[in-house]
């Protein structure tokens, strides 16, 4: 553990099984959580400190909301590690930040493994350093066959360089008549997204206060639920997740529907009528909510 830190010494008490439990029973609870992890060097400068303590600061907080997302039975957790506007900043806070990639891929494989967590990252990877590519491979092999939380570390990725070069892969299989431009959907599209193996986001929590998508997942975005709060990403704690889903789980998601539609159609689906008896609409919010089959 760093200087500027605590000891790590968490264990699920009690109390915390009980909030779970009642998370878990107040409402839906979102399937895919994404997070700008934001504010980690106006945490360390407001204490005086290097920026790289409140970075260092930030893999405690990582730490505690992936083991928290999986203890409540959540399935995949995207965060905003490194943004491929982030090579712009200093040089020497670019290899600190690769320098603390690779200490937290060592120091957290043990509990990745215990714990049935799938690491796996997207963005341009190649862009990384030699060392950090080899490492983050090794760990990503070593936990492909877990089945519990999904862990993906978008590293130097933006949403718009996933764009760019989906429609690039894209038009090279119209070119090789693969495909055909009008057979070209919604789910063609998505498909050749790095994040296509993943459902998109139900909620997007940002911390530090700032209202921006940051070019973060702009297309998984779409529907997702905003939680932003202010607390810095290196105070940010399982406590402030809870409050992320609770945010969540009061949200009417209408998907553009009514909410009449939406009313109907989740009575609908309540009361289990048999799918060949719903109508579209029916079975279309079915799926949404996770109760079709
Ligand atoms: C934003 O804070 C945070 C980052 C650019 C990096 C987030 C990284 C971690 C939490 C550590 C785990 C990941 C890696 C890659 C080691 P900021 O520096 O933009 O904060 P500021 O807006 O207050 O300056």
């Amino acid at each position: 553990m760093g200087r500027f830190l605590g000891p790590d010494n968490y264990h699920q008490n009690p109390d915390d099984k009980i909030v779970q439990h009642e998370l878990r029973a107040t409402g839906k609870l979102p399937k895919h959580i994404a997070v700008i992890m934001d504010g980690n060097g106006r945490w360390a400068e407001e204490r005086g400190l290097p920026r790289a303590a409140g970075h260092q600061a930030g893999i405690v907080s990582l730490r505690d909301v992936t083991r928290s997302s999986r203890e409540l039975g959540i399935d995949f957790l995207t965060v905003y590690a490194f943004s491929t506007e982030n090579w712009k900043r200093p040089k020497r806070e670019v290899s600190m930040l690769f320098r603390l990639l690779r200490k937290m891929l060592r120091d957290e494989m043990e509990e990745m493994l215990e714990n049935g967590v799938r690491l796996n990252a997207i963005g341009q990877i190649n862009a990384l350093p030699a060392i950090v590519q080899q490492e983050l491979g090794e760990a990503i092999e070593k936990t492909s066959q877990n089945k519990g939380l999904t862990l993906t570390l978008a590293l130097s990725y933006s949403g718009r360089w996933d764009i760019v070069r989906a429609i690039q892969s894209l038009a090279l299989d119209v070119r090789r008549g693969k495909i055909s431009p009008e057979d070209i959907s919604d789910d063609i599209f998505r498909s050749y997204l790095t994040t296509s193996a993943i459902p998109d986001p139900d909620l997007l929590i940002r911390t530090s206060g700032e209202m921006r998508l940051s070019n973060f997942l702009l297309w998984e975005l779409a529907y997702s639920e905003i939680h932003v709060t202010k607390t810095f990403w290196p105070d940010f704690r399982r406590e402030n997740l809870y409050d992320a889903i609770r945010d969540y789980q009061r949200r009417e998601r209408r998907f553009g529907l009514t909410g009449a539609q939406l009313k109907n159609a989740i009575t609908a689906n309540e009361e289990k009528v048999p799918r060949e008896q719903k109508t579209y609409v029916e079975r279309l919010i079915s799926t949404i909510t996770g109760g079709g089959k």
